[in-house]
């Protein structure tokens, strides 16, 4: 099908990925971005344009009536799409005129994401947004199901950088599972934000750090307060060098009694731990609580 979209339509720090076609493709960063907007935008090309399937997938399967299926639909009508896609709200799908479809579902529910069949062709694309809500083990299962077949696979995955230890970060970001291709973007390339919306951004500077590092800069969050003051850490870090180890605390966590049971030291080059001087046997140290 042959369409024409006007590249103004598109925040420019997104243009790059539209017709980006490597496996794991990743877009982090603040809040208002424009990141699920310009995901399901691309969709809506690709589907006009090639032969493909989508599983758009969150940790909350009824999540996607309001925010996914939703931006669906809003592109569809803001694009004058309407005759060519056949919405059905009550089964959340979504088919296109050429026969590619859109299905949603939550991983609150495996079974069902498991036996996800469309009507015709095979699954080529998947979306899991807000990826920070999921396991590991899951999106695991998810490129298993990306596996195989003849024509050409993608994963997309969206969400903020809630938390600096989050498995996201390792396994995406850093690269160490999977070679992925990151798009990272603040409310600052978002040019359809309003004053008002940026202010409200803005504001968190004074409000809450955690929430404005995380949301406003795109910045790894780093959780709970330190008991040393951040500031004079931080500036003093600039001035030191040669860190004696870098890695970090790798831990055992069990679902059943919601405890850490063991954890240990990893060193790796990667890791967002420095230690510049460590400890030393036989040297008594006192543990402020
Ligand atoms: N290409 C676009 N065209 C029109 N409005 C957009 C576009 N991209 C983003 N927006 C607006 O900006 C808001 C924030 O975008 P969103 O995709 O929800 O950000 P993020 O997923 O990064 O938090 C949306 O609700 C929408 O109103
Ligand atoms: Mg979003």
């Amino acid at each position: 099908m042959n369409v024409n979209i006007d590249k103004k339509v598109f925040n420019d720090v997104y243009l790059p990925y539209l017709d980006n076609e490597d496996r794991y493709l990743v877009f982090y960063g603040g809040g208002s971005s424009g990141k699920s907007y310009f995901i399901v935008q691309r969709f809506v090309y690709m589907l006009l344009k090639r032969k493909m399937n989508l599983l758009v997938v969150r940790q909350t399967g009824d999540t996607n009536r309001n925010s996914t299926f939703a931006l669906f639909m809003q592109v569809i009508s803001s694009w004058g799409m309407n005759s060519l896609f056949d919405i059905s709200e009550s089964n959340l799908r979504i088919r296109c005129i050429n026969g590619n479809e859109v299905i949603f579902k939550g991983l609150d529910d495996v079974e069902k994401v498991k036996s996800t069949t469309f009507k015709s062709g095979e699954l080529t694309h998947i979306w899991v947004e807000e990826a920070t809500e999921c396991q590991e083990a899951d999106i695991n299962q998810l490129k298993v199901r990306l596996r195989g077949g003849k024509s050409k696979k993608q994963m997309v995955l969206s969400f903020n950088p809630i938390n600096i230890t989050h498995w996201i970060k390792r396994h995406f970001v850093d690269g160490e599972v999977a070679k992925a291709t990151v798009c990272f973007s603040t409310y600052k390339d978002n040019k359809f934000l309003t004053k008002e919306d940026r202010e409200a951004l803005e504001a968190f500077k004074d409000i809450d750090p955690y929430y404005y590092d995380v949301y406003c800069l795109g910045k790894w969050g780093v959780l709970g307060k330190g008991y040393f003051n951040s500031e004079k850490v931080n500036k003093r870090l600039e001035e030191v060098e040669g860190a004696e180890k870098t890695g970090y605390f790798d831990y055992d966590y069990d679902e059943m009694r919601q405890m850490i049971t063991d954890f240990r030291w990893v060193s790796s080059p990667k890791g967002f731990i420095r230690i510049y001087e460590d400890v030393k046997e036989r040297v008594p140290y006192v543990i402020r609580l």
